[in-house]
């Protein structure tokens, strides 16, 4: 399970300015208790319903059915066409699970093409063999310009290149709204729900999520496992223990009452590199509603961006708190020989499992001593089971955050607004 340390919160570490007092916080922890209770007897409310997600099983069993059947077809890609909730959490997925390297390694590699960038979607058609390629297209509304252009696009190619577009294609959206599901229909494409009541970024633990990494390789049944674990650890623990409500009254206290509007999420693993982009758009487009209420998220990895951003989160404006997420245990060790120059002699046999913990330590504890406030949620490993412990963790973070925050964590009007525009331009054109 994972654990949070979050002594480097305190005002006894950071001082009074930047910290918060003890009691304070047990005191703020136990006056907002309730909102646990509120946020679980929501679940089936619009939004809320992302809760209820780990308990599907038979959308794992349809999934596992479709994973069997694809698997004599050998793909070499899955390619997933979908732009924000619709990708971010398969992104996070893949390179936690699979490994950032994972297209040197393995088959069939997991592609997502989250943007219209003609470079950047060229490069990738030109390259797969599309009688090699499974295609998925992920779009709650079935509106959404970006997803919808890719489709098209495949389609045309797959269509070019008479290949069957029932063998070739799979839709994953809403059960009944959007333009995806008559086009499916006609077709006879198969398709997966994304629930009504569960939207885009919430959206990890069902079809959206699923579908796509289980066909990589996945194991599904230990994610969702995962999930509900955390799940249940929510529900049972007393606020004083409670993870989704430490890490939500952090993030409020830190926000409204210590003047930090930026939170980083600083992995130090490339694989959880992308599980803070996921975390970015569940935190920005959930509470960011309103000239008042808006934290902006930021990802950083160690050590990486101790060579890039730690002198201004060390020494620039204490505008800023951090959640350090640190792996207990790496999936490899890899220990340097005897070969060391004399001024790095003191490196000489050692692993750098103990380097870049000892990197992890010296940053939390300097930032510490700068005054800059800073959690850590140790990861015991790196496993689908682990990895549902934390999309369940901030998820219910930012369903408690709305409650804080009082803003609808759900929807999301400004995006709405873009895609209503750059719709109108280029209807006029
Ligand atoms: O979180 C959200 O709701 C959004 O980020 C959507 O996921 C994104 O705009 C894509 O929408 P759709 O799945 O309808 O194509």
């Amino acid at each position: 399970m994972i654990e949070i340390d979050i002594k480097n919160a305190f005002s006894n570490k950071v001082g009074l300015r930047n910290g918060i007092g003890e009691r304070i916080f047990r005191n703020f922890l136990s006056k907002n208790k309730n909102l646990v209770t509120k946020v679980f007897q929501s679940k089936d409310k619009n939004g809320y319903a992302f809760l209820n997600l780990p308990d599907d099983q038979s959308l794992v069993r349809k999934i596992k059915k479709q994973v069997k059947d694809h698997q004599k077809n050998k793909w070499e890609n899955i390619v997933v066409l979908g732009i924000g909730g619709s990708a971010l959490g398969g992104i996070a997925l893949r390179d936690a699970l699979l490994g950032p390297h994972h297209f040197l390694e393995k088959k069939p590699h997991l592609f997502f093409v989250d943007n219209i960038d003609p470079d950047f979607v060229t490069q990738l058609f030109s390259y797969i063999k599309f009688e090699k390629s499974l295609f998925i297209t992920i779009s709650k509304s079935g509106k959404t310009i970006e997803p919808m252009a890719l489709y098209s696009y495949t389609k045309e190619k797959l269509i070019q290149k008479k290949l069957n577009l029932k063998k070739h294609l799979i839709f994953i959206t809403d059960p009944k709204k959007g333009t995806l599901r008559p086009i499916g229909k006609e077709e006879n494409i198969t398709m997966f729900d994304i629930p009504e009541k569960v939207g885009g970024r919430f959206s990890v633990l069902s079809s959206v999520g699923l579908v796509p990494t289980a066909l990589g390789g996945i194991d599904i049944s230990a994610l969702l496992r995962g999930a509900k674990k955390m799940r249940d650890v929510i529900k049972k623990s007393k606020p004083e223990n409670n993870p989704a409500l430490i890490l939500a009254s952090l993030q409020y206290i830190f926000d409204n009452r210590r003047n930090k509007p930026m939170t980083v999420m600083m992995p130090y693993s490339n694989s959880l590199f992308r599980f803070g982009d996921w975390y970015r758009q569940l935190l920005a487009e959930s509470i960011g509603k309103n000239p008042k209420t808006g934290p902006t998220p930021i990802n950083a990895l160690g050590t990486t961006d101790q060579h890039s951003q730690v002198q201004l989160y060390s020494e620039g404006p204490k505008d800023k708190w951090f959640i350090f997420l640190h792996i207990l245990k790496y999936k490899n060790t890899l220990k340097l020989n005897g070969n060391m120059p004399k001024e790095l002699e003191f490196l000489n046999n050692k692993k750098l499992n103990d380097i870049i913990d000892a990197a992890y330590i010296g940053t939390s504890e300097s930032l510490a001593k700068n005054k800059h406030p800073n959690i850590t949620l140790h990861i015991p490993k790196l496993n689908a089971e682990i990895l549902g412990e934390l999309f369940m963790l901030f998820e219910f973070q930012v369903a408690l955050l709305g409650l804080l925050y009082k803003v609808d964590a759900f929807n999301q009007p400004g995006v709405e607004q873009q895609k209503i525009i750059t719709k109108k331009i280029l209807s006029n054109k």
